[in-house]
């Protein structure tokens, strides 16, 4: 029986330059799908996930994320007073999504690190990280997923996909060992390159903002120096963890990815979205097919 998964940790302190200027004074985990920042998705897949706290890594000039799930009372207030409670029902949603704690990475040197920026809000149990860029469209949600797998093998478990090879030295990319199941989903590693390049790279599997880690990470992660665009990656903290007699899966997750700190992944998001909404879905589609 393994020990039950209650926290995610999101990381949400990177700088955005890949969505500059924008980014300057709209951070990154808070750039909109239709009228809901990204973060609202990621923290309603861990609760539907099962989680009971989300931990969110943040740097002292992103402390704004936070606004976002406190009461806004005088904005309650106003949309009682005007009769809105449509929207007073929205805006009091927010409010009341999950237990969030907050830890403060002060420097941004990699995703390791901040993941190990919330060490101490993690005891010695297994935990799930949750990207803050990267949204996942899925019937169960992909964290759900992941954690399955953990819960049949103890496991530590990486939610990947297969991306074209010239899309390849953007990700962490697995580096199989043996095939596990019959359908090629799950994959045992023998390790992960940080960002290769395409020639170089040990698969087409990119690990795609999903994690279940054990308890064991945590104390490998302050061991880390920084590696691959000199910074702490958490693939760096794979093949110690490996050392230490434990496996990790690589599980190809159901879903659609969206990559929210990129272009490309913010406006298919939005369209995908905007194209399942009811109450927009044929102004946008007529849109669409009318001008294009
Ligand atoms: P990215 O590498 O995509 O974020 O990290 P970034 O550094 O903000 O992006 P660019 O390349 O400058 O555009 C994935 C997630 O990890 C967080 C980011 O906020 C993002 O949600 N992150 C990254 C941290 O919290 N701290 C870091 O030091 C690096």
């Amino acid at each position: 029986m393994q020990k039950k998964i209650k926290k995610v940790i999101i990381p949400a302190a990177g700088w955005g330059t890949r969505f500059l200027p924008l980014t300057k004074v709209v951070h990154k985990e808070l750039i909109p799908v239709l009228n809901k920042p990204i973060i609202h998705f990621l923290v309603e897949e861990a609760v539907a996930s099962g989680i009971e706290e989300i931990i969110l890594v943040i740097s002292p000039r992103k402390l704004e994320i936070l606004k976002y799930f406190n009461v806004n009372s005088e904005l309650e207030h106003q949309l009682k007073k005007s009769g809105k409670i449509e929207f007073l029902h929205k805006v009091k949603e927010t409010n009341s999504l999950a237990k969030i704690s907050i830890a403060i990475q002060n420097e941004q040197l990699g995703l390791g690190h901040a993941i190990f920026s919330a060490a101490d809000l993690i005891d010695n149990e297994p935990f799930g990280v949750i990207l803050g860029d990267d949204l996942i469209k899925s019937k169960v949600p992909a964290l759900k997923q992941l954690m399955e797998v953990y819960y049949r093998t103890g496991n530590s478990v990486l939610g990947v996909q297969s991306i074209p090879k010239k899309d390849i030295s953007k990700y962490g990319v697995m580096n199989p060992k043996n095939q596990l199941d019959a359908l090629k989903n799950e994959f045992a590693i023998k390790g992960a390159v940080e960002k290769p390049k395409p020639e170089e790279a040990p698969s087409d599997k990119a690990i795609l903002g999903r994690y279940i880690f054990t308890p064991e990470l945590m104390p490998l992660l302050r061991t880390l120096k920084p590696g691959v665009g000199n910074e702490i990656n958490v693939v760096d903290a794979f093949e110690p963890l490996m050392k230490m007699g434990q496996e990790i899966i690589a599980f190809t997750f159901k879903g659609t990815r969206y990559d929210l700190g990129s272009m490309e992944g913010f406006v298919k998001a939005n369209i995908d979205y905007a194209l399942e909404d009811e109450l927009i879905n044929e102004t946008i589609l007529n849109h669409i097919k009318t001008k294009y």
